[in-house]
């Protein structure tokens, strides 16, 4: 058995890099949907079809746990998965609830009722159904008040990422953080609200500028995913097998993934 890291493609790499390097020890089966992404354009059944086919071959792999390394999925399809489909003995876990817990200065499991909090401004960047699910605004609002959310639906960056064009990735990017600022003039923070959106980081901050605090999510994904195996220890198995699996051209993206992770990673067809 391992634990299972899900995303649409290649953005989940950000988060898969950061659990492996605070949980060393524990064997990790990614998988990319990449012949299927982007998923922020698709629809909510679609979404949840295609994020259920993936957590299965993950537990083929040996998985109990799955995270879902794409907000897109998380917003759309997690909880239709865990009130109707996911079976005893296996869990499915999203990114959202970490970002928002440190957003909202909470610690893990922390459900007093809302409260103030020190962010008032803050622009969520995503992709166009994650806006649309509205999941960022629901979660936040049982744990803060008073906070002004202005989303930014970003239209093309992931098939630019996917695509490793990075050129036309930060060109969207900029225009997406003017377009942003033309709502919100003075954002005091900033979510990365997709798990590709890290790759393009420096360029989110330099366009956004100093006075803008920038959250995402690999740091707080891996803490918290640190945090729930240490109080189920059961859901890590014995097994010792890492695997990166896609459902794309496993050349083309090993090739991606070595280039973004800087080391190298070699996948196989799922
Ligand atoms: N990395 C996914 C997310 O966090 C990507 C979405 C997509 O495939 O559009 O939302």
């Amino acid at each position: 058995m391992a634990v299972g890291i899900f995303d649409s493609g290649l953005g989940g790499l950000t988060v898969l890099d950061a659990v492996e390097k605070r949980l060393p020890e524990v064997p990790f089966v990614y998988f990319g949907d990449n012949a299927h992404a982007p998923y922020g354009v698709r629809t909510a059944d679609d979404i949840f079809n295609l994020t259920c086919a993936a957590t299965e071959r993950l537990w083929d792999a040996g998985c109990d746990l799955v995270i879902l390394a794409c907000n897109t999925a998380s917003a759309a399809a997690l909880r239709r998965m865990q009130e109707s489909w996911i079976p005893p003995g296996k869990r499915v876990l999203g990114v959202f609830v970490p970002l928002i817990e440190a957003l909202t200065e909470r610690q893990w499991g922390d459900n007093s009722p809302p409260r103030e909090v020190t962010v008032k401004h803050v622009a969520l960047f995503a992709t166009p159904a994650t806006v649309r699910s509205r999941a960022f605004q629901r979660e936040l609002a049982f744990r803060a008040v008073g906070v002004d959310v202005e989303a930014q639906a970003c239209g093309g960056v992931v098939d630019a990422i996917e695509d490793g064009d990075m050129i036309l990735a930060e060109a969207l990017v900029r225009s997406h953080v003017d377009a942003l600022r033309r709502k919100m003039p003075e954002p005091d923070a900033a979510v990365l609200g997709c798990t590709h959106y890290p790759l393009m980081q420096s360029v989110f901050e330099d366009a956004l500028g100093p006075q803008v605090k920038v959250f995402s999510q690999a740091n707080l994904v891996a803490e918290s995913l640190a945090d729930y195996l240490a109080r189920r220890p059961e859901m890590i198995g014995q097994g010792t097998e890492r695997l990166f699996l896609t459902t794309g051209d496993p050349r083309k993206v090993s090739d991606r993934a070595t280039q973004f992770l800087r080391r190298q990673m070699t996948f196989t067809s799922a």
